[in-house]
């Protein structure tokens, strides 16, 4: 009988739509005695550039109402260490392996991209143009369509895999840069990354953060992301990824009668360690309820 959770991301095949959203899981290890690792659809790790990078300087993290604010500034060990280090330890398991790049210029991504192909243990690559905490690069290409779209095609020509792009929700049309990057060679969307803010300390008048302004992320975001990915569903023809504030089994299955046909969990992760797990047995339960043969029935069901 053909699992009922099972979906397929332009190419990649997933025994089921919940993931790990990048830089929320690490690299799995510290989450191996808290979550089946076999049991996710897949991992998608923190985001890595070609050569090692520092990130940017503390205070990195601020609890917001409802969210998180960060600035990490996509601190990471570079795609080397990452297949020689990281890699083996999650390839004992059967949940698929995504990897998130990043790069300063169009082909500072296509060189990540170069040295994942040909790599067995790597199943996707998710393209992050949305990073709002770094100075060149990430979200600077996520706001533009033309700028999108250089960057999938530099890194469209260096993989075979299937090309996952990340989106921002600072743009004012999402659905302009949604369909520049599936021009440009895009299997599958996924969004949204966070949104750009900021908080003060009145005392001493500074910003909390050290890189001033961060992401917000978590619960807060929620009803923004779902519009968004009910936008992009609507506008594009390849499979839509829905991030943003999803802790609980019925935020996913917004996400997914909205048009997703996977979800990714990140902060969420960070006071419930296994709410992936949660949301996997929910989404199972709910069909069972509703009668529903397979998750691809439910996809983008919404009537309005
Ligand atoms: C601490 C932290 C680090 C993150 N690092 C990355 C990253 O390296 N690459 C990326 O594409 N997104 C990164 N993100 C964004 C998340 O993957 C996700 O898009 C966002 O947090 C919204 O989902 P959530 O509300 O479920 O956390 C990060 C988010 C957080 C909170």
């Amino acid at each position: 009988m053909e699992n009922p959770l099972s979906v397929n991301i332009g190419g990649l095949l997933l025994q089921n739509p919940v993931m790990t959203a990048s830089g929320t899981f690490g690299f799995g290890r510290e989450f191996e005695p808290l979550v089946d690792l076999n049991r996710l659809g897949a991992v998608i790790v923190k985001g890595l550039s070609r050569h090692p990078s520092p990130g940017n300087p503390p205070p990195r993290i601020v609890e917001t109402p409802c969210g998180l604010l960060n600035a990490i500034g996509l601190e990471n060990i570079g795609i080397d260490a990452f297949i020689g280090d990281k890699l083996p330890f999650l390839n004992q398991y059967s949940s698929a392996v995504v990897v998130n790049v990043y790069g300063e210029r169009p082909e500072a991504y296509a060189d990540v991209a170069d040295r994942c192909e040909g790599v067995d243990g790597i199943d996707a690559l998710e393209v992050n143009i949305s990073c709002p905490n770094v100075k060149a690069g990430g979200v600077s290409f996520g706001m533009d369509p033309e700028a999108a779209a250089e960057v999938v095609c530099a890194v469209r020509e260096k993989t075979t895999k299937p090309l996952i792009v990340k989106l921002s929700p600072n743009v004012t049309d999402i659905i302009c840069i949604a369909e520049a990057v599936v021009t440009a060679g895009a299997d599958a969307v996924s969004l949204i990354n966070t949104l750009t803010g900021m908080a003060i300390d009145i005392h001493s008048r500074r910003p909390k953060l050290g890189n001033v302004t961060g992401g917000l992320s978590g619960p807060a975001i929620k009803p923004v992301a779902l519009r968004m990915v009910w936008e992009a569903a609507r506008a594009v023809d390849v499979p839509v990824i829905g991030i943003g504030g999803i802790s609980t089994a019925e935020d996913a299955l917004e996400f997914i009668i909205a048009g997703a046909s996977a979800v990714q969990i990140g902060t969420a992760t960070f006071t419930n360690p296994g709410v992936t797990m949660e949301v996997i047995d929910g989404i199972q339960s709910f069909l069972n309820q509703e009668g529903i043969g397979h998750i691809t029935e439910l996809i983008g069901t919404l009537s309005t």
